[in-house]
């Protein structure tokens, strides 16, 4: 049998941690004098193999704070740095799983390959740490270097490094504490946002990212061309010829919307967290050529402050939910060694504590012109109703109106909105001058527009009639199997035909209410992976 090695509160069944923690019989190590000696003593037989369970939460372990030394602890992760004395070196060990990393105490005879970078198991003593700078401190008794590193060559370094420098390494980017710890709070967002629609009944889709058409008609679709495709040479496949891949052109989606109001009259209410492509030519720290867009669409709904309390109680629930997680105490007690790069803590905190408060404020965009008219001296750009919002507008409303809640500003001038808005009915809506359609854009400081939605046109007869009168259908008398005009949207108009109930949705710019609720200045620095105009690295 097994010698046990630990006092009883640390048993396995005591305590989740211990059971996430390698247990080998090996002798106990309570010291580093202990080590020395063992390090020199005859080798005691090789004791029988016992399998070795990853152990990889470094968070955990710091967490772990027991009064007795406890043998035979195993972590895996990354060398971050190594300092050393002659015979001892200390290691900062890292595993993506918190800020702080782990330091790891080991003879210098032991130490061969433990290089900056170096992927390793260590094996050791969890015990109370003389220094300062942490409570406890793995002895080492046993290494494994499992990737060795040339720390020489080795671009990522323990010392602060700019945001712009980092950004040439997507590859290795991800190995950095913050980037890290950005990762882990995309995951979180994600589940909280899955179980919050699962509550609601919301069925989870996956509608395509080939689309045929240009969902929100802004001219901004990626065209998808076979890779043997060659402009204008005679015989080559061309993308919109009938002998190309689908025989007509074809794009990668801008948004998911159009394929989602399909799924949800077939299920009621749907949702999606699906990459979205958009070749806007915008060199801002807002816009990505691919990013991801949390959409959802409800069926049976009239009324558009139900979108618009869908799309606030989503929000308020994921602040709800991560607020008190130990991502996002992180963000918010990270040390100012990351403050150059984020925006400053308490700033983030407001942010989170506004998307928790309630009744966020919704004012008309109508409202919102006459505010910005107040304080045009204010601004660059005059405010003119029936121009859309300039970025300086939305900030200026996002933080006089919102304070730290987020605003909804409704009810747009149609001719600067998409063609299938409903147009507003109602008192307040009989000046034909001053058409406006049932939309939101959902406005935060900084980061200014993180989601819009809208009510959509769901009697055939004026959808029709828009498409038409903007160039989207030739005809609108065709049906779309007796469609040859090849630009992709009868059969949106087709749900129209047959049982199609008022409804409405609205779409979230996933990165960026990342980069809003970390405090990361720019999207580039949320996504692992950035594209934008200009750069897409690997
Ligand atoms: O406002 P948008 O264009 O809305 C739609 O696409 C609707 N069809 C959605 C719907 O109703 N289902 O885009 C939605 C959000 C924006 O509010 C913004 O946050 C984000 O997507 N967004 C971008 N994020 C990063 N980079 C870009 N280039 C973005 N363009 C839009
Ligand atoms: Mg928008």
């Amino acid at each position: 049998m097994r010698p046990s090695v630990l006092g009883s509160a640390m048993r396995p069944s005591a305590s989740p941690l211990v059971s996430r923690i390698s247990m080998l019989s090996r002798p106990s190590h309570s010291s580093r004098r202990c080590l020395a000696h063992q390090a020199t003593a005859t080798p005691a037989p090789a004791p029988a193999p016992i399998p070795v369970q990853p152990a990889r939460a470094i968070s955990q372990l710091l967490k772990w704070k027991p009064e007795q030394n406890v043998d035979n602890v195993v972590v895996h992760g990354y060398v971050r740095s190594v300092r050393g004395l002659k015979a001892w070196r200390f290691v900062s060990l890292a595993d993506g799983s918190s800020l702080d990393p782990l330091q790891a105490v080991i003879e210098s005879g032991l130490a061969e390959g433990l290089t900056v970078g170096a992927a390793v198991r260590l094996t050791g003593s969890w015990v109370a740490s003389p220094g300062a700078a942490q409570s406890h401190e793995l002895q080492v008794r046993e290494v494994k270097v499992l990737g060795s590193s040339d720390a020489k060559t080795f671009p990522i370094q323990k010392k602060y490094q700019t945001p712009e420098y980092l950004r040439t390494l997507p590859h290795l980017r991800p190995r950095t504490p913050l980037n890290a710890l950005l990762l882990r709070l995309r995951s979180e967002a994600v589940t909280s946002l899955t179980q919050f629609f699962a509550r609601q009944d919301f069925v989870q889709t996956h509608p395509p990212i080939i689309t045929s058409s240009d969902c929100e008609g802004a001219g901004e679709v990626f065209t998808l061309n076979p890779a043997n495709y060659t402009a204008g040479q005679p015989g080559k496949e061309s993308a919109d010829s009938q002998d190309s891949f689908f025989r007509s052109k074809k794009y990668l989606t801008v948004s998911t919307q159009l394929h989602l109001e399909a799924l949800a009259q077939s299920v009621g209410n749907v949702w999606t967290l699906s990459p979205v492509f958009r070749a806007e030519q915008s060199d801002t720290s807002r816009h990505l050529s691919e990013f991801y867009m949390l959409e959802a669409e409800m069926s049976f709904v009239d009324d558009m402050n139900s979108v618009m309390d869908l799309a606030e109680d989503m929000m308020r629930q994921l602040g709800t939910d991560l607020y008190q997680s130990d991502t996002v105490k992180s963000l918010l007690t990270r040390t100012p060694h990351f403050g150059q790069d984020l925006a400053p803590a308490e700033e983030v905190d407001r942010r989170w504590q506004g998307l928790m408060q309630p009744d966020w404020p919704r004012i008309t965009y109508t409202e919102a012109i006459d505010i910005l008219k107040q304080h045009e001296d204010k601004f660059e750009h005059k405010p003119v109703w029936g121009a859309g919002l300039q970025s300086e507008h939305e900030k200026f409303i996002a933080s006089t109106v919102g304070k730290d809640r987020p605003v909804f500003v409704t009810n747009y001038p149609r001719d600067i909105k998409a063609f299938y808005m409903r147009p507003t009915r109602g008192p307040g809506s009989e000046d034909p001058s001053r058409v406006t359609v049932d939309c939101f854009d959902l406005l935060v400081p900084e980061l200014c527009e993180i989601a819009g939605g809208s009510m959509r046109e769901h009697q055939l007869e004026p959808l029709l009639d828009i498409m038409t009168r903007q160039g989207i259908i030739k005809s609108p008398s065709e049906t779309a199997s007796e469609d040859d005009s090849g630009n992709g949207l009868q059969w949106y108009a087709d749900l129209r035909r047959w049982g199609c109930p008022p409804h409405g949705g609205f779409g979230l710019g996933f990165d960026r209410l990342l980069s809003y609720l970390s405090g990361v200045q720019t999207v580039r620095d949320i996504v692992s992976f950035p594209r934008w105009y200009g750069r897409c690295d690997c």
